[in-house]
């Protein structure tokens, strides 16, 4: 054992998932459509007509899976309520969905596995947006009647929240890009809706304070670290719209209170006004709450171009680049590089890796698994967090992604992110190589070898 890759003692190690991408039962106990149903049912919008209608059915399984989850060894496990089982109608509270998610607690409670809630993890409710979902600023009020009622429910014996997950990917892939639900292609529609989103989140932690809960609350990001393609002039441009889009979009507001004038300015032409931004709105926003969950993949290297139209940048794969099965390109240091400049430019609070993980083209052979590529890929990207800390960073916990092959968005059941691999005709859990791995990393407090 060697005590140079060990963690703090108080370091938090777990695993992630999502409600729309392992829970499948869709009707059941009263739950309505998401967005995600009605997008998977839109014919050319996910990989292989694929749908979250089973998923893994975790609803039906959980008890086994949380099961598996402690008897691999996880303490910690993070993931998110389904909103349209909670308020399937408009103004209409569902005791059956807040039943299964006690019982889901309950049982955690049971393994000794502490929870880590994600409030909304993109399965916003067919009916709110039947009303204009997210670009309706009474989306607010709907998140905010849905959020306060989680509090109340379970915000006692949940110790850790996360408002919301990935608000670019809401707003800009499913608003504006198109490849997310509801699909719509209209930047003004997707800066509206990343603004109301933001308001929520900030919403939602004062309802948690005024509540007087205790737990930690905060927001979860996507985020990268991004690199210029050449030196050239309009690279650096590109890079830093990039960065503005993707990163300072939501960092700014939140941790300064302000978004970025120079993105304000490049947005101007496809929103036309920023009417939807009230006074007060950015001192709601500014609210940065006691921890900030970043998810890292990949790291971006841009130039100049016409990929990205409403941007002008193209990604660029650096030559010999490994890359995930998802095609991202594989950079640890970025990781760090990411977490160091959050530190110099944004702030102090805990961070949490609320997610990171690798899709891998993984064989089930002989009841056996050996993901290599995942474990090589989490090891480094557990080595440059462990340096990160070493640096004085204020790191607290790691959440593999994912937990359980599932349900992969636009990509459907093909690209395989679990630490346990799924049979999706029987629902037969196997663990892979890499869940043995990671237990051991997380009994040693220690990178394993
Ligand atoms: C981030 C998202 O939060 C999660 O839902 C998704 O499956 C992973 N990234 C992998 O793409």
């Amino acid at each position: 054992m060697n005590n140079k890759s060990d963690f703090p003692s108080d370091f938090i190690w777990g695993v992630a998932t999502s409600s729309y991408q392992i829970e499948g039962a869709a009707d059941a106990d009263g739950r309505t459509a998401s967005i995600w149903d009605t997008f998977c049912r839109t014919p050319g919008k996910v990989a292989g007509g694929d749908t979250g209608e089973r998923a893994c059915e975790h609803y039906y399984r959980f008890r086994e899976d949380v099961r598996l989850l402690a008897d691999l060894g996880i303490k910690h496990y993070r993931f998110s309520i389904a909103w349209p089982r909670i308020y399937p109608e408009k103004g209409k509270l569902n005791r059956e969905g807040l039943d299964f998610y006690r019982s889901l607690l309950n049982e955690l409670k049971e393994c000794g596995i502490q929870p880590l809630v994600t409030v909304y993890h993109w399965d916003l409710p067919q009916w709110i947006q039947d009303e204009g979902g997210w670009t309706n600023r009474e989306a607010v009020d709907h998140y905010m009647e849905y959020a306060r009622t989680l509090f109340e429910e379970f915000g006692r014996e949940v110790p850790m929240w996360n408002t919301h997950n990935e608000p670019w990917c809401a707003a800009f892939l499913g608003y504006g890009v198109g490849v997310h639900a509801p699909g719509h292609r209209n930047w003004r529609e997707a800066i509206a809706a990343a603004h109301h989103i933001l308001l929520s989140h900030g919403l939602a932690v004062q309802a948690y304070r005024e509540m007087g809960l205790t737990g930690q609350i905060g927001i979860t990001l996507n985020l990268d670290h991004n690199d210029p393609a050449s030196d050239r002039e309009e690279d650096l441009e590109a890079r830093r719209r990039h960065d503005g889009y993707l990163n300072r979009w939501f960092l700014d507001p939140v941790f300064k209170g302000a978004y970025p004038q120079d993105m304000m300015e490049w947005f101007l032409p496809h929103v036309g006004e920023y009417d939807f931004i009230q006074p007060g709105d950015l001192e709601t926003i500014h609210e940065p709450g006691d921890l900030l969950g970043i998810n890292y993949y990949s790291r971006g290297v841009i130039r100049s171009g016409t990929g990205h139209s409403m941007l002008l940048t193209d990604y660029v794969l650096p030559e010999n680049s490994e890359v995930t099965d998802m095609g991202w390109e594989i950079h640890p240091e970025s990781l760090h590089r990411l977490m160091q400049r959050l530190r110099k430019d944004y702030t102090s609070i805990p961070i949490f890796i609320t997610e990171n993980g690798a899709a891998t083209k993984d064989v089930l052979e002989n009841g056996k698994v050996e993901d290599e590529g995942r474990i090589r890929y989490v090891k480094a990207h557990l080595e440059q967090s462990l340096k990160f800390i070493r640096d004085g960073g204020n790191l607290k916990g790691y959440y593999l992604w994912s937990f359980l092959d599932n349900f992969e968005w636009a990509f459907g059941y093909e690209k395989r992110f679990g630490m346990v691999h799924v049979d999706y005709e029987t629902q037969v859990r196997t663990p892979k190589a890499s869940a043995y791995w990671y237990r051991d990393v997380m009994r040693r407090n220690g990178i394993a070898d």
